[in-house]
């Protein structure tokens, strides 16, 4: 098991490169199967979900070659099943992207049932839904979802609820379905556009992606691509938290600014400094940071993915600050963690109510997911004292060489794997 091992209370400074976004690559990838040709797709994040999933479509037959650390290509011509095993996705929920990508493809599909996460019991509801608006029998069988259609045809799909997941999962489906699909009520997060952008790359014909209603025209052949897949806003938005919470001065490189602008106006809020380049941004903290009001939404609203990264910074901003988590309803596990480094936060249903303190002082403590691992690194950072997070295999799970691009800002942070480097690294810095 490896830790994180941090020394904190160094202010952060200096450029960080951001790298593709995950959650755009796992639809990318599972897209790309739709195509018989070779589809290259380039700025791609190298971390543990997107492994997994290049694994899984190499199990049911799809040609994965690595072309360097952040290109791939792939070529689903050779696909002999369209089975994909409990085994990832339990890893990765994503790989249910296969279930929209093989139905549209081979009008056929069993994908195991994904099960709830860290962060909640995440239905799928929405996307069978969809599937069947398109004319297809879906059924629950032995773990399984079994997705088939004689015939796909587009449809009339209402989302009751906005999801990006569901909305992605119809888009693919549509794409190869006969005749025009309409969602209402789509997701408008970037990295939907950014896979209707490269379905369309590939002969799909999609229109109105970003906004809430997106209209496809089925087609009956995907072909040859190459992309490039954008910039990770997560990413991105936590390094701009990183530098608030030590007081820092960091500009944060190869992002779309647009993508992060409800990021941007909290930091402003709380008392940052925002300077917006063409494609990086900078975040200068010199400041006392203040409290503010927070409520995650669908995008253009603020991130869910960035809740735990805005709570921990607040934790240790002057005065009273309200976060209201409305996407998802277990989001709040990491403020036990934080509660053991100081801060003092109160969780009421969704709604977690922050008292800011002066500082966080280090602790060992334990990531329970994804974003909230990375969120108790930033508080490690801006620790008095040595802070160590384990179980980071969820970080990792979406953050490519996050250590590594920490120290390059300064930070005094190490990836571990046992308690004597932990002693090692703290004879070193005290
Ligand atoms: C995606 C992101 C995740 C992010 C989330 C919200 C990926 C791989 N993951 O997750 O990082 O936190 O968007 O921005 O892109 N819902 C239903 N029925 C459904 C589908 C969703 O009720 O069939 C609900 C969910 O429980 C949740 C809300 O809709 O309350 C939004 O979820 P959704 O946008 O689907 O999230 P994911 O696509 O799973």
């Amino acid at each position: 098991m490896e830790q994180y091992v941090i020394s904190g209370g160094i202010p952060l400074v200096g450029d960080v490169e951001i790298g593709g976004a995950k959650n755009a690559a796992l639809a990318i990838i599972a897209a790309s199967i739709m195509a018989d040709e070779t589809v290259v797709i380039e700025n791609l994040p190298d971390v543990r979900d997107i492994r997994v999933l290049l694994k899984a479509i190499e199990e049911i037959g799809a040609h994965v070659e690595r072309v360097d650390r952040h290109t791939v290509k792939i070529n689903g011509s050779l696909i002999d099943s369209v089975r994909v095993d409990y085994e990832f996705i339990s890893k990765i929920r994503a790989s249910y992207y296969l279930l929209g990508a093989l139905l549209g493809k081979y009008k056929k599909a069993e994908v195991a049932f994904p099960g709830g996460c860290e962060i909640g019991s995440r239905p799928i509801d929405l996307h069978l839904k969809g599937f069947k608006a398109l004319g297809a029998d879906v059924k629950l069988e032995y773990g399984l979802i079994h997705a088939q259609a004689e015939k796909l045809v587009g449809g009339h799909v209402y989302m009751d609820k906005v999801s990006v997941g569901a909305t992605i999962n119809v888009l693919l489906a549509a794409s190869m379905a006969e005749g025009k699909t309409i969602i209402e009520n789509a997701a408008k997060e970037p990295h939907v556009v950014d896979v209707a952008n490269f379905l369309n790359s590939m002969g799909a014909n999609i229109k109105g992606a970003g906004t809430d209603v997106i209209r496809i025209e089925g087609v009956e052949k995907l072909h040859k691509t190459e992309y490039s897949i954008i910039p990770d806003q997560i990413e991105a938005g936590t390094f701009m938290f990183a530098a608030a919470a030590t007081k820092g001065d960091v500009t944060i490189k190869n992002v779309i600014p647009k993508h992060l602008e409800a990021t941007s106006a909290k930091l402003i809020e709380m008392g940052c400094e925002i300077e917006e380049f063409d494609d990086a941004v900078r975040v200068v903290a010199s400041k006392p940071l203040r409290s503010t009001q927070v409520m995650t939404l669908a995008y253009p609203g603020y991130p869910t993915d960035m809740q735990p990264q805005i709570t921990t910074v607040l934790a240790i901003s002057e005065g009273t600050s309200i976060v209201t988590e409305s996407i998802f309803e277990n989001r709040f596990r990491y403020v036990d963690e934080l509660s053991r480094m100081g801060a003092s936060i109160k969780v009421e249903g969704n709604t977690a109510i922050i008292n800011g303190v002066e500082k966080y002082t280090g602790a060992r403590v334990a990531a329970p997911d994804l974003r909230a691992g990375a969120a108790l690194v930033i508080a490690g950072l801006a620790a008095e004292g040595i802070t160590v997070v384990d179980d980071i295999y969820y970080v990792e799970r979406g953050y490519e060489d996050f250590e590594k691009k920490l120290a390059l800002l300064g930070a005094k942070i190490e990836k571990v794997s046992s308690e004597k480097e932990i002693q090692k690294f703290t004879l070193k810095v005290s």
